[in-house]
Order: C-alpha cells, then sequence, then structure tokens
C-alpha cells in the first residue's frame, strides 16, 4: 500500500515537472522567436518582479538549446540577462554594447565609424543601449536577421497593424509626414526633406522604391544578384550602426547590398561620397553595358559602369525626384 502511494506520489511530481516543462516551453524560446520575460515567470509568476538571476539560475546549466549565445553569456555573466531576457518587471538595466563591441562581437553588426543612426543628425555620438533598444526591443539573437522579430514593433498608427514583411516599412514608421512615433518627432528642414517625405518617395516616386524600373534605359545593368522590377531596401545603401559617409551612406559593401553576390560584397568594396558624388555607392550595383558618358571611367574603388562618374550627382539623382530619374 504504501509502495503504491509512494509510485502515485512519484507519477504526480513527474507530471508537475513536465507540466512545469511545457509551460516554459509556452512563453520563452528560440522555436517561438520569443525571449522577453512575461508574467509567468517562474512557472506561476513567483519569480516576476525579481532582479536578482544569479539567485535562482546557475550560469553553466542554461542555454543548452541556444549554442550560439552560451559561450558569451557565460563569459559576461548576470549583467548580461535583461538585454535579451527584458527587465522582468523591475528597472534592471538592458545591456547591448556590453556583447556587441569590438572585441566581442566585431562584425555584429559593423560599427567601424563614427556616425549612425542615434537620431540626432547634429551629433557623432557613439550608440548606446537606448538607442539599440530603439530599435531592436526583442530581438531574438538566433543569428538570423528577421525584420518582424528584430526589429522593434512601431504601429501604424490608423492603419491595420501587419508585422514588417521588410525593414524599410520600419523606416517608414518614423521617416513621414503624418504618423511620427511619440518621442521620435522630426523636424522638416527644407521642402520635400526625405527625413519626412521618404513614405510617400518609397511608395510612388523613388525608382528605387515601389515605382518599377525599365531596365532598358541608356545605361541600364545591374551587378548580381540585383534585378530590375524589385525594391531595394533603405538598409542597403544607408548604415545604421557606422560609416564615414554624410547621409549615413554604407562606406563598404558588407554593411549594405544585402543581394550583392557574396564574393563581390564581402570584399569588401569601399565606398566614399565626397561633394555629393555617389559614384562609388552606384557603381556598387549597377554596371552599364553599353560604354557611355565615362562609364569606363573607374570611380575610384575598383569598379566602373556608371555615366558621368566624376561630377556631383544630386541634380538629376534624389529621393523624391520624378523627373529625370530620380533615385
Ligand atoms: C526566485 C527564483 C528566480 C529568480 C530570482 C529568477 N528566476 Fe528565472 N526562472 C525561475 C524558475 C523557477 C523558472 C522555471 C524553471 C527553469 O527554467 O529554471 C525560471 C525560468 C526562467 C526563464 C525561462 C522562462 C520561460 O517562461 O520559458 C528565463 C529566461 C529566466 N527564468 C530568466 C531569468 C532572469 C533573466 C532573471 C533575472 C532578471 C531570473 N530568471 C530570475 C526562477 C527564478
Ligand atoms: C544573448 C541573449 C541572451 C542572454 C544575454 C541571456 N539569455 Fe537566456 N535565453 C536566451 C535564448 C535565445 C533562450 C531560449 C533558448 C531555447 O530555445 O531554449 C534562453 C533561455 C533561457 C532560459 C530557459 C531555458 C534554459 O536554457 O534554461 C533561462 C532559465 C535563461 N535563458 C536564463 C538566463 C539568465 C539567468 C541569463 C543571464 C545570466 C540569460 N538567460 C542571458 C538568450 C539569452
Ligand atoms: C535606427 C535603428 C537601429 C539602431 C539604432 C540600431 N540598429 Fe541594429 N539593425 C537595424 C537594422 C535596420 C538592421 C538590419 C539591416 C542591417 O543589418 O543594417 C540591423 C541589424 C543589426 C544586427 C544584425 C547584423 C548582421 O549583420 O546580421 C545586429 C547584431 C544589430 N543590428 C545590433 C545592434 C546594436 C547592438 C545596436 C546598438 C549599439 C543597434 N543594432 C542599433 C537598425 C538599428
Ligand atoms: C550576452 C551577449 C549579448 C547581449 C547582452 C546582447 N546580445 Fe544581441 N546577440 C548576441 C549574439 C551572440 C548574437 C548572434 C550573433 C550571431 O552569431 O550571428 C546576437 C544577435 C543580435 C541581433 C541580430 C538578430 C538575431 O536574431 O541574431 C540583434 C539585432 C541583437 N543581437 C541586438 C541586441 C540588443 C538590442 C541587445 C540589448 C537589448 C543585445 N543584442 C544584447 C549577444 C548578445
Ligand atoms: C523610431 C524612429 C526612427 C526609425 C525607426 C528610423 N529613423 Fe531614421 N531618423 C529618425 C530621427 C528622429 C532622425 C534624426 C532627425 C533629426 O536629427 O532631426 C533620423 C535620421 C535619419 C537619417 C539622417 C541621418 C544623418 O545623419 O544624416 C537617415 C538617413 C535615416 N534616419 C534613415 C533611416 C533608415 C534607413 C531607417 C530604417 C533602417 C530609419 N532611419 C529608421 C527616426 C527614425
Ligand atoms: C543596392 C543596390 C543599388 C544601389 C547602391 C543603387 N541602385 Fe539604382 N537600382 C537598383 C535596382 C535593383 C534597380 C531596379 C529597380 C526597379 O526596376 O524597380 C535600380 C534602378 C535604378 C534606376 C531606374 C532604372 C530604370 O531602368 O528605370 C535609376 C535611375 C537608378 N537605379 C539610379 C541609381 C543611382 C543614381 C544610384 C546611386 C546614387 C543607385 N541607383 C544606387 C539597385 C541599386
Ligand atoms: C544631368 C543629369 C544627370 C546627372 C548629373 C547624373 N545623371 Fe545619372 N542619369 C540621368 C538620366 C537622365 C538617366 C536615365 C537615362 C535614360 O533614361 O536612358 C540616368 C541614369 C542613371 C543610372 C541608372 C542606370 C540604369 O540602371 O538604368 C545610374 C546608376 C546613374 N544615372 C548614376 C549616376 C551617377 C553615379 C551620377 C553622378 C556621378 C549621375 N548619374 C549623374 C541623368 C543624370
Ligand atoms: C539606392 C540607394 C538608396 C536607397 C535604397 C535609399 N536611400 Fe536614402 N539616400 C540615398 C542617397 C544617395 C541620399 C543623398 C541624396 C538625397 O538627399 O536624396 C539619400 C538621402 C536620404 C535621406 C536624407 C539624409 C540627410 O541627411 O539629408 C534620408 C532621410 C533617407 N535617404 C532615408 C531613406 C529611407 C528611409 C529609405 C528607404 C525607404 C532610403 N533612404 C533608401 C540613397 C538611398
Amino acid at each position: 500500500m504504501i509502495m503504491i502511494k509512494k509510485i502515485a506520489q512519484l507519477f504526480m511530481f513527474l507530471c508537475l515537472a513536465l507540466a512545469m516543462q511545457s509551460s516554459f516551453a509556452r512563453d520563452v524560446s528560440l522555436e517561438k522567436n520569443q525571449i522577453v520575460l512575461t508574467l509567468n515567470h517562474g512557472g506561476d509568476g513567483s519569480a516576476w518582479g525579481l532582479s536578482e538571476c544569479s539567485g535562482c539560475h546557475v550560469l553553466r546549466n542554461i542555454h543548452g538549446n541556444a549554442p550560439k549565445i552560451k559561450g558569451i553569456v557565460q563569459q559576461t555573466g548576470y549583467a548580461s540577462c535583461a538585454g535579451c531576457h527584458g527587465q522582468n518587471g523591475t528597472t534592471i538595466k538592458r545591456e547591448c554594447v556590453l556583447c556587441h563591441n569590438e572585441s566581442l562581437l566585431p562584425k555584429k553588426p559593423l560599427m567601424q565609424d563614427v556616425k549612425n543612426h542615434n537620431f540626432k543628425m547634429q551629433e557623432d555620438s557613439i550608440l548606446n543601449d537606448k538607442d539599440c533598444l530603439a530599435c531592436h526591443y526583442a530581438s531574438d539573437m538566433d543569428g538570423d536577421f528577421e525584420p518582424a522579430v528584430d526589429l522593434k514593433d512601431y504601429d501604424l498608427k490608423g492603419a491595420l497593424d501587419l508585422p514588417y514583411r521588410n525593414g524599410s516599412e520600419f523606416c517608414l514608421r518614423c521617416h513621414n509626414k503624418n504618423h511620427q512615433q511619440a518621442g521620435y518627432e522630426i523636424q522638416v528642414r527644407f521642402k520635400r526633406d526625405p527625413l519626412v517625405m521618404m513614405a510617400i518617395n518609397y511608395e510612388h516616386i523613388d525608382m528605387h522604391g515601389k515605382r518599377l524600373g525599365e531596365g532598358n534605359r541608356t545605361y541600364t545593368g545591374l551587378r548580381e544578384a540585383y534585378e530590375y522590377q524589385t525594391t531595394v531596401a533603405c538598409s542597403d545603401c544607408h548604415a545604421m550602426h557606422g560609416t564615414h559617409n554624410e547621409k549615413l551612406i554604407v562606406d563598404r559593401s558588407d554593411a549594405g547590398m544585402s543581394l550583392l553576390k557574396d564574393s563581390l560584397r564581402s570584399v569588401p568594396i569601399s565606398i566614399d561620397t565626397p561633394g555629393n558624388n555617389y559614384a562609388q555607392l552606384c557603381v556598387t550595383c549597377h554596371d552599364s553595358e553599353e560604354v557611355v558618358e565615362e562609364s569606363e571611367l573607374q570611380t575610384g574603388n575598383g569598379l566602373s559602369g556608371v555615366h558621368q562618374a566624376s561630377g556631383s550627382c544630386v541634380e538629376c539623382h534624389v529621393h523624391g525626384m520624378a523627373a529625370q530619374t530620380g533615385l
């Protein structure tokens, strides 16, 4: 009799353990792309609101299912927890630069230069944790960049709020005229300022946006794997994390140009933009099939294939320009 009772007890315990296990799986897991703690923390919510992670979790025992991060979490310790798992209902700091820096993760992301998207155009200050969080609130850090998971979900005010299909939709939640985000309002500098006109430009005017190119103009030709009749991502041309170029134009192909054939992209091709001459940017994707108007001229980064390669481009190619061929 005692024996049966013991077995029943053991069985109950196993069930309970299993039930708890499955409830953990429900909340935090890579499979669900969800690693921020919720009110259920601890299985029944008993661990919500506590700030000393070390009190209950042993570094060595966690992250068996997350090989990409196990080592670096052991190295950086308990100061790292809230960066990924959120504040757990407390005010503990969420740190990012603790890991995302020159020595621990030098390429993820590339932050090699002083200009970046720090939300203050007048200032070239280094990105801090608060800036990271403004763009990546709940990244799952699985090594794959997925816009709908890894970029903060700013709502599209007054419209159906579907998940992002690409990174450009994220940019346009702020870079628009009528539905900017609280805390990130943008001052208009001049008429048709791209800072606020990009939503309209990208939707209706720009050749790199949704307006379809012809692919049969005088200087036609694109490098692999770019194609006509497609859109180009904002972050293919603009660096968020680091560049030396004005207007946050990428300064190396591997910081943008996401579709470029890897053997070229990873060289990387360097990009300078002196005096509104964007030849080195454009030539990284464009490569004129015909030799016309200096298109055989080397732009300075090893590549040739854009017309008028030595002059300024902005009378004819800027965002929001419907005449000529714009951008
Ligand atoms: C009082 C003990 C306690 C404290 C303190 C605590 N936890 Fe937990 N935590 C638990 C228990 C119990 C579970 C469920 C069993 C397990 O996975 O270890 C859990 C589960 C988790 C999970 C998986 C949750 C899920 O729903 O899948 C994460 C992630 C986690 N804790 C992170 C943290 C972090 C980060 C801190 C510090 C901010 C912290 N914990 C503080 C007890 C605690
Ligand atoms: C770089 C991001 C990252 C950091 C930093 C991090 N975690 Fe995690 N953690 C994860 C991911 C991703 C998972 C989900 C793995 C899975 O799918 O099982 C996870 C799962 C967990 C779990 C539940 C599953 C398990 O492996 O036990 C616990 C508990 C946990 N983390 C605690 C912590 C604690 C405590 C810290 C600080 C020492 C911490 N984590 C720091 C990303 C992180
Ligand atoms: C203005 C928004 C913005 C800010 C601020 C920002 N990021 Fe990003 N981040 C992006 C976008 C968009 C991408 C995807 C395109 C790309 O890789 O540039 C990205 C990509 C990444 C990637 C993946 C890179 C890769 O090559 O796979 C990492 C890692 C990352 N960001 C970390 C950070 C960290 C850490 C910070 C703070 C130091 C930060 N980001 C600040 C917008 C931002
Ligand atoms: C414990 C170290 C650690 C901390 C703290 C940390 N990360 Fe990461 N993060 C990683 C690692 C490791 C990867 C995966 C890199 C790889 O292998 O591609 C990653 C990947 C990313 C990515 C790329 C998308 C993805 O899913 O892989 C983004 C974005 C990112 N982290 C942002 C942040 C932000 C924002 C913070 C602070 C809130 C932060 N990280 C804190 C270690 C960390
Ligand atoms: C949360 C809102 C927000 C998001 C999301 C956002 N931006 Fe911005 N962006 C701003 C603000 C605010 C400024 C600075 C305006 C100022 O200082 O007057 C800015 C400035 C810029 C600038 C000018 C920077 C300079 O130094 O010349 C560019 C280019 C830019 N953003 C591109 C992008 C791109 C591309 C994305 C998406 C990958 C993006 N932004 C996402 C709010 C945002
Ligand atoms: C990241 C790759 C990339 C970069 C950099 C780039 N382009 Fe493009 N460009 C494309 C792609 C792809 C298309 C085709 C878009 C379409 O057909 O809808 C295109 C189309 C165009 C068109 C329209 C062609 C047509 O047939 O109608 C013009 C004009 C143009 N680009 C000019 C420029 C200029 C000027 C620059 C430099 C300031 C530049 N591009 C930089 C990829 C790029
Ligand atoms: C005087 C105006 C003017 C200037 C200056 C100018 N362009 Fe153009 N560009 C054009 C026109 C017009 C076209 C489209 C030609 C057509 O319709 O056949 C074009 C097309 C292009 C294309 C698209 C090729 C394709 O895929 O069809 C690229 C790339 C380009 N220009 C790069 C540049 C660069 C780089 C500069 C500066 C170094 C520059 N342009 C300066 C007028 C100009
Ligand atoms: C093909 C490359 C390319 C793409 C794609 C692209 N841009 Fe640009 N962007 C440029 C160039 C070149 C300039 C400088 C000329 C100008 O001001 O129009 C610029 C300028 C800007 C500026 C003005 C910055 C300043 O300091 O004055 C903003 C804001 C901007 N872009 C945002 C965006 C956003 C948001 C997207 C996506 C919706 C985007 N761009 C897509 C190349 C690109």
